[in-house]
């Protein structure tokens, strides 16, 4: 691994992912890291700008759209590309309901376009990993996990065309041999993550004494990873992963999406209490997930044996420790969170109340 293509590097997972990176121990002096961004809503630079400046020369941004075959051609061929990371994707099964061309178009084009670059480098690349999602296995009832051999049974139009890229990826390992690993990973949560996911949502919301949107009664369960042991699992499949084979990834931490509601609450009620001294969850509203998430998916927990007993990965960070530490970043980080709410916040108020929002994820 000399020059590592990672695709949305401005993105939630993508930029604590290069941050992790540049200061990870395989990590050589020799090693260049070529970011490359549409800077869609979901992307920002400045996700970045702590690490940016003190890694120039090993660490290069590209603003490039995935779908573009010319501009992405160029790019593999100037930067001598050997290795691909691939997290560019749009990312909210909310946004996927309400506009799912986006989601056709870079999820499974996107990948196609970089998959065919690749292959037909196949001779000098060492590996392209592709990241994806546990949301492709579909809907658990109260028992059993997904393994790696769970059938792909997707609900939304995001999870089918994540699992439609994982299907290209494996397509192109089988018929042209490309050297290529994927991860399917449970729900993340950490720094710099866009304020539309259930967390980060509700941590800002909370704060500033807003309303806390629950989808129908809040029982449904989602299985929570701190975004630095994603971040630590994809690096190990890079550098010890089997070419050909997939892993999960997952937290060992099913939470039902109240309880996590009622965590940030009571969190932040003892950090920074309301003026009000109105426990935050009083702020709790219970929507109709019939119109902001039909075909809500109930629960997800991951089977991770696989990695945990082949690469010895585990999480590490607690659920608790993770979410204070998740709500202290966000509350030290409000121009972040100001320069990003900015992007696209009519979206988020607009799909709120339940009206026709506007076009973002363009
Ligand atoms: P994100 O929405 O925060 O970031 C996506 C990034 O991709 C942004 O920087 C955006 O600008 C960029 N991008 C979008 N379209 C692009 C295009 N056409 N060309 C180039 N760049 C483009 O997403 P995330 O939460 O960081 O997720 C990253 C990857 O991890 C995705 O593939 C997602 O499916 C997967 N994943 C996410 C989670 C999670 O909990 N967030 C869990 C498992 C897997
Ligand atoms: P989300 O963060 O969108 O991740 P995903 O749907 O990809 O798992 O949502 C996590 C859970 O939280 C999901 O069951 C939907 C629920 N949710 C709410 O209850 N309210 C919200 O405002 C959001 C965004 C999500």
């Amino acid at each position: 691994m000399k020059n590592i293509m990672i695709t949305g590097g401005c993105g939630f997972i993508g930029s604590n992912f290069i941050r992790y990176l540049l200061t990870a121990p395989e990590f050589k002096q020799d090693m260049r890291i070529i970011n490359v961004d549409k800077l869609t809503y979901a992307g920002n630079q400045e996700s970045l700008d702590d690490v940016s400046g003190a890694f120039n020369g090993q660490y290069i941004f590209v603003h490039a759209d995935i779908c573009d075959r010319q501009s992405m051609e160029t790019i593999f061929d100037k930067f001598e590309i050997d290795t691909v990371c691939h997290f560019a994707a749009e990312s909210h099964v909310d946004r996927s309901i309400v506009e799912p061309d986006a989601f056709v178009q870079t999820n499974i084009m996107g990948t196609f376009n970089l998959l065919n670059l690749f292959r037909a480098r196949k001779d000098r690349m060492f590996l392209f990993h592709h990241v994806s999602t546990d949301e492709v296995f579909g809907s658990l009832g109260k028992y059993g996990h997904f393994s790696e051999t769970t059938p792909y049974n997707p609900s939304s139009p995001y999870s089918a065309s994540k699992a439609s890229s994982d299907h290209l990826v494996r397509a192109f390992i089988h018929t042209y041999a490309i050297p290529a690993t994927i991860s399917n990973c449970s729900n993340n949560y950490g720094p710099y993550q866009y304020p539309e996911k259930l967390i980060p949502l509700m941590i800002l919301n909370a704060f500033e004494g807003k309303n806390l949107p629950v989808y129908g009664k809040g029982l449904n369960i989602r299985d929570w990873l701190y975004v630095k042991d994603h971040c630590r699992g994809i690096w190990e499949i890079m550098n010890r992963g089997i070419r050909g084979e997939t892993y999960n990834i997952g937290g060992d931490c099913e939470k039902q999406n109240i309880d996590v509601v009622c965590m940030i609450c009571d969190i932040l009620d003892k950090m920074e209490p309301l003026k009000s001294d109105r426990p935050r969850r009083e702020l709790i509203e219970f929507v109709d997930d019939k119109k902001l998430r039909p075909g809500h998916d109930f629960r997800y927990a991951i089977d991770f044996s696989k990695i945990q007993v082949e690469l010895g990965w585990a999480p590490e960070e607690s659920f608790e420790t993770g979410l204070e530490k998740t709500i202290q970043w966000y509350l030290d980080h409000p121009k972040w969170v100001s320069l990003v709410q900015k992007k696209c916040g009519e979206w988020l108020r607009r799909h709120y109340k339940g009206e026709e929002p506007p076009r973002c994820c363009t």
